[in-house]
């Protein structure tokens, strides 16, 4: 039998958290469905975060249901045993082997879900559920729901109330505990040595799609389960496209290469990137942005402390980049108007940060809007990512600057002190 190979306790002391302050409602999470890739052949199965996040527990055709401060609190409903499958697929645990190693209270076959459900949710008042993810699982949601109006005479009163459980979860994904914190301490320390170990392939006439797959091997050799969202290795004016998805031309002398790309370690992703010159040395001008771009850099690096507002790293980015394209002589014009108008966005399109954890992009709710932004709080993961994109045809630009697109992005953790460098051993 496989035993999961992490402690499950640390799924029951995050389900306590919490479950703290939800007692008389319940939260329904189910896996996520399995992607046909064509007939009988699926694309790589990842679960749901949500649902890890709660159970530990990675195989489809799942759900579970939780109730605070109930009896049973918590119940696992998975795909039954089934030997012939089983010979195709591979293990799965079945109720009885689910309820060995989840330390769950009670585990089900999935097929026993909606009346089983119904029957637990009776005693709630509102339920915590995801809807308009997975169109079959809302089916199954809604069957449920039906029966425990029916069960519980409920005609007068309605559906139960159904609150979205991802603004909740987020909350608490948010904030990394110890061993979300040290997944991602090793999540970013493979990829920044994958990050390395590329720095020595990288010469006029290499494929970006060589890069890919060595970034994939030594980041999978050093214990992720692969990368934490598609790679992009992007050379010459490749790095322009933000999210670069083809990784399959030539590197030529004179570019530079721009490589963003993370592992997942244990469902915990880490995203960095990093530009070399393809010739071994910047041109003095792309030296010249590149060294620019890293006091950008540190200067957000440096304000990443509890009570600072996260929009306050995208105003000093703003700032920063427009003295930069101003000095270099790209835009012109009054530093106010620039702003103002967004006329920077040519050259700085995206966002300085997100928030990372079980996905690259992860939980956590922050608005934008003008009056309402969100400390940063000790626990908090975030990214930090200067960048600057010349594009291709830009009148406005010299010749030797046209098609370079730079970024930098490290790893952040909020600490009570100074910010933790999660990613700091890629060389920059
Ligand atoms: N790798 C995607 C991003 O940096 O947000
Ligand atoms: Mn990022
Ligand atoms: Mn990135």
């Amino acid at each position: 039998m496989r035993k999961p190979h992490l402690d499950m306790n640390i799924f029951k002391a995050r389900r306590q958290k919490v479950g703290k302050d939800l007692v008389g409602s319940a939260i329904v999470v189910a896996a996520n469905p399995e992607a046909v890739r064509n007939f009988d052949v699926h694309h790589p199965y990842r679960q749901d975060s949500n649902f890890y996040y709660l159970t530990g527990f990675e195989e489809p055709e799942s759900a579970f249901v939780f109730r605070p401060g109930m009896h049973p609190e918590t119940v696992l409903f998975v795909r039954a045993k089934n030997p012939e499958r089983e010979t195709w697929d591979g293990f799965r645990y079945g109720p009885e082997g689910a309820k060995e190693n989840f330390l769950v209270d009670q585990t089900y076959p999935i097929e026993e879900f909606e009346q089983r459900a119904a029957e637990l949710l009776l005693e709630v008042d509102q339920v915590y559920y995801s809807q308009y993810r997975d169109p079959a699982f809302d089916r199954r949601m809604q069957e449920t729901l039906l029966l425990v109006q029916a069960k519980a005479r409920r005609a007068g009163r309605g559906i139960l109330p159904v609150l979205d459980a991802y603004p909740l979860l987020g909350e608490f994904r948010l904030i990394k505990d110890e061993h979300e914190v040290a997944m991602m301490r090793r999540s970013a320390e493979i990829a920044a040595e994958a990050h390395n170990e590329l720095i020595e392939h990288i010469a006029p006439g290499v494929s970006e799609r060589t890069l890919f797959g060595r970034f994939t091997y030594d980041i999978m050799a050093r214990g992720a389960s692969g990368q934490s969202y598609q790679g992009i290795f992007a050379s010459g004016p490749n790095a322009t496209t933000l999210h670069y998805v083809f990784n399959d031309q030539e590197l030529r002398a004179g570019e530079v290469i721009l490589i963003d790309a993370g592992a997942e370690y244990n469902y915990y992703a880490s995203d960095i990137t990093r530009c070399h010159p393809v010739s071994g040395k910047f041109t003095s001008r792309q030296q010249e942005i590149y060294d620019q771009l890293l006091g950008v850099q540190k200067k957000v690096i440096s304000l990443m402390k509890p009570g600072t507002d996260f929009r306050k790293l995208q105003q000093v980015t703003i700032d920063a980049l427009v003295d930069l394209a101003l000095e270099q002589r790209l835009l012109k014009g009054s530093r106010d108007e620039i702003i103002e108008k967004g006329l920077y966005q040519k050259y700085y399109p995206h966002g300085v940060s997100h928030f990372l954890g079980l996905d690259v992009h992860d939980a956590g709710k922050v608005d934008r809007s003008k009056d309402q932004g969100r400390p940063l709080e000790e626990g908090m993961v975030l990214t930090v990512e200067p960048g600057f994109y010349i594009p291709q045809q830009d009148p406005d630009a010299p010749e030797e600057l046209r098609g370079l697109g730079l970024r930098i992005e490290d790893d952040i953790l909020i600490t009570s002190e100074e910010p933790e460098v999660l990613s700091q051993l890629a060389k920059k």
